[in-house]
Order: C-alpha cells, then structure tokens, then sequence
C-alpha cells in the first residue's frame, strides 16, 4: 500500500492487558480468547487517510512480561507515539501505569503524543477501574484517554485514526 508519511508508534503496558489483540483488530486479523505471551517485538502497519493524507502508522507491540521486555531507547528513537495501555478489569494492572509513564520520561519519549487506553471494556460486569478514574489519570499526566474493546473493535480504528492525526498535527 503506498503512504505518504510512517510513523513509528509503540504499544506498552503490563502482561495480558490485550496489547496483542488491539494490533491483531487493526490489522483485521480478529480476536482470539486465548493467546501466547509476546515475546520481544512485532508490528503491523494501519494506514489512515487524513485530509487527503495517507499515514501509515508502523505499530510495535511489546511484551508486557518482566523478563521478554527488550524496549530500550535505541529501539525506538524514532518514535512518534506511544499508546499506553490498562485493562478495565485489572485494577493491577492500572495502578502499575504509573511505572510505564515514569519509564516513558526515562526514554525520553513522553514529549511524543502519548495516549492511554482502557481496554477490555466489553468486561462491564468485571470493571474494577471507572472510565472517571482512567480519565483522571489520564488528565493528571497531561495525555488523552479512550477506552476500548480488542474483542468487539469498539473504538479501536478511531482512536488510531485520531492518534495519526495528532502526530501528524504535533
Ligand atoms: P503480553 O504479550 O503478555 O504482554 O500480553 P498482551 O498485552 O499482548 O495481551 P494479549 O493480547 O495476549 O491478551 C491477553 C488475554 O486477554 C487473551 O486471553 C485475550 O483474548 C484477552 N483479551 C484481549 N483483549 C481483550 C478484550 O478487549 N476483551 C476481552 N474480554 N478479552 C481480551
């Protein structure tokens, strides 16, 4: 597919979160209940059209777990955007954001736009963080909030879509 500008963007966050699933939706690949531990990295690229624009966004996924995490600056010097993501129904998993942002300002990355996503919200009945306190959070660090579902795709092509533009725009 030709494109007019690539943008490299980064996708972190702690074990089982759904970091896997959200690049797996984007690229149309569907959504699997049961999945594999990703180890080291992997892309896929999603192409937005932006007023006539076409960005292809070059999305790593990384691994969540302690010991396949490989992310080092040299990896991502050219980083434009980094997704941040929690999962709704994993309160561990929201209060540990806290690390991944204080690790963003280590790799100097977190002067990129940098976004946090609530996944998993097709989980209502076992939501353990509210869309407020995601939001508040996200607020408090000065970066945009979305929630979404990998499993039902609610949300997703937007929320990269808006992401694109914001770097397009940045
Ligand atoms: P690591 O590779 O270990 O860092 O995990 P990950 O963040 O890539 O998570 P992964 O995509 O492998 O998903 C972990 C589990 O959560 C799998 O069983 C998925 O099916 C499930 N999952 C992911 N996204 C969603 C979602 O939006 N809703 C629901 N209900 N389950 C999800």
């Amino acid at each position: 597919t030709p494109y007019d500008i690539d943008y490299k963007v980064l996708i972190i966050g702690e074990s089982r979160v759904g970091k896997t699933s959200i690049i797996k939706r984007l690229n149309n690949e569907g959504f699997s209940e049961s999945t594999i531990s990703t180890v080291g990295l992997d892309f896929v690229n999603a192409f937005f059209n932006i007023d006539g624009v076409t960005v292809r966004l070059q999305i790593w996924d990384t691994a969540g777990q302690e010991r396949f995490r490989t992310i080092t600056r040299s990896h991502f010097r050219n980083t434009k955007g980094t997704v941040l993501v929690y999962d709704i129904s994993d309160r561990e998993s929201f209060e540990k954001l806290e690390y991944w942002v204080d690790n963003l300002s280590n790799m100097n990355l977190d002067r990129e736009v940098v976004y946090i996503i609530g996944n998993k919200n097709d989980l209502e009945s076992e939501r353990e963080i509210s869309y407020e306190q995601g939001q508040k959070f996200a607020s408090r660090n000065l970066v945009k909030f979305f929630e979404t579902s990998a499993k039902n795709g609610n949300n997703l092509q937007e929320i990269f879509k808006t992401l694109a533009f914001d770097i397009l725009d940045s």
